[in-house]
């Protein structure tokens, strides 16, 4: 299964907000229903970000105004304006470059598997028992993930123990998606409240596997909130702490962590969870839906092409 795809002159993509309990396709057909999908994360994840921003260029036939909202319709995921530079920059067909930025992701979540997963086997003598948080699987790229298809892998090499998955609130990536992936490559894990990481981590973990939204210059990494404290902990605790990520996650021109810009989602996702009120009416919220983890606090970052350490 693809989670996006250009199907008929149309983008066909998974509706995320759906699962676990329904498995629909959406077919998008105009650039304002594509943004519309982005911002309530119907397509989500860096990857998959990237190729909708590509496909979505295609869409505007050329509408400069359409394709600067695209651009801007969530900010902390390079990949959107990424995928959406690759394809407005190119002398190529747009179409045409678009369907290779969605084919070098297939390629490149294959090579960050196998590159992931010799690294962790290099670190971990027995079977791994990873840690994990928000979704970072098929469902955040087009078919394999970035950290969740360097699970994907050990498990295809019966090198994997168990994943510790994050439930990652306010949104529940980690619950709803990772799990619903798990589940279906029968793979052991367990799901954990996000409070229950850090401390999990002195309980014989052998390695915390995240995504990125963004990696800066200097190796400072954004990715879902509560990464950090993860980092925190795993350093902590002596685990080792690996991001895994495609190559145009990497931004040249963010110098640093704090020049990266950090998506806050409003108060509605925090006092609520799927509907339901949990705060008091008229309860407040801060909602940053991504933290930065300083470059000191990363083991490795693994992309398709290298690893990269301090
Ligand atoms: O808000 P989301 O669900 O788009 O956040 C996604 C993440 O934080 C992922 O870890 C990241 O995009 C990497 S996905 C391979």
């Amino acid at each position: 299964m693809r989670t996006i795809d250009w199907v008929d002159g149309a983008i066909e993509l998974v509706d995320q907000t759906l699962l676990p309990d329904r498995l629909v396709m959406l077919r998008i057909t105009t650039v304002d229903d594509l943004i519309d999908a982005i911002r309530r994360l119907a397509v989500r994840g860096a990857p998959a970000l990237g190729v909708a921003g590509a496909f979505g260029v295609v869409m505007a036939g050329g509408d400069r105004e359409q394709i600067a909202r695209l651009r801007a319709a969530r900010p902390t995921a390079v990949n959107l304006a990424w995928g959406v530079d690759q394809v407005t920059g190119s002398a190529d067909d747009p179409l045409k470059t678009a369907l290779r930025l969605r084919d070098d992701d297939i390629a490149a979540c294959r090579a960050m598997g196998e590159r992931g997963a010799d690294l962790v086997q290099s670190l971990t003598p027995g079977d791994a028992r990873i840690m994990t948080i928000c979704n970072t699987g098929g469902l955040a790229c087009v078919e394999r993930g970035t950290a969740l298809g360097v699970v994907q892998t050990l498990h295809e090499r019966g090198r994997l123990a168990e994943v510790l998955a994050l439930e990652t609130r306010p949104l529940l990536q980690g619950a709803r998606l990772t799990a619903w992936e798990l589940q279906r490559m029968a793979a052991p894990y367990r799901l954990v409240v996000d409070s229950a990481g850090p401390y999990l981590l002195t309980t014989g973990v052998d390695a915390v596997l995240i995504g990125a939204d963004r990696v800066a210059a200097n190796g400072d990494t954004a990715n879902k909130i509560g990464s950090y404290a993860l980092a925190l902990g795993a350093r902590r605790a002596g685990v080792p702490f690996i991001v895994v990520a495609p190559e145009s996650t990497i931004d040249a021109a963010t110098p640093s962590g704090e020049h990266i810009e950090i998506e806050d989602r409003g108060d509605d996702e925090v006092v609520t969870v799927r509907g339901v009120r949990l705060a008091p009416e008229g309860s407040r919220a801060l909602n940053p839906a991504f933290d930065v983890t300083p470059n000191d606090l990363i083991t490795a970052i693994v992309t398709e092409a290298r690893v990269i350490t301090p």
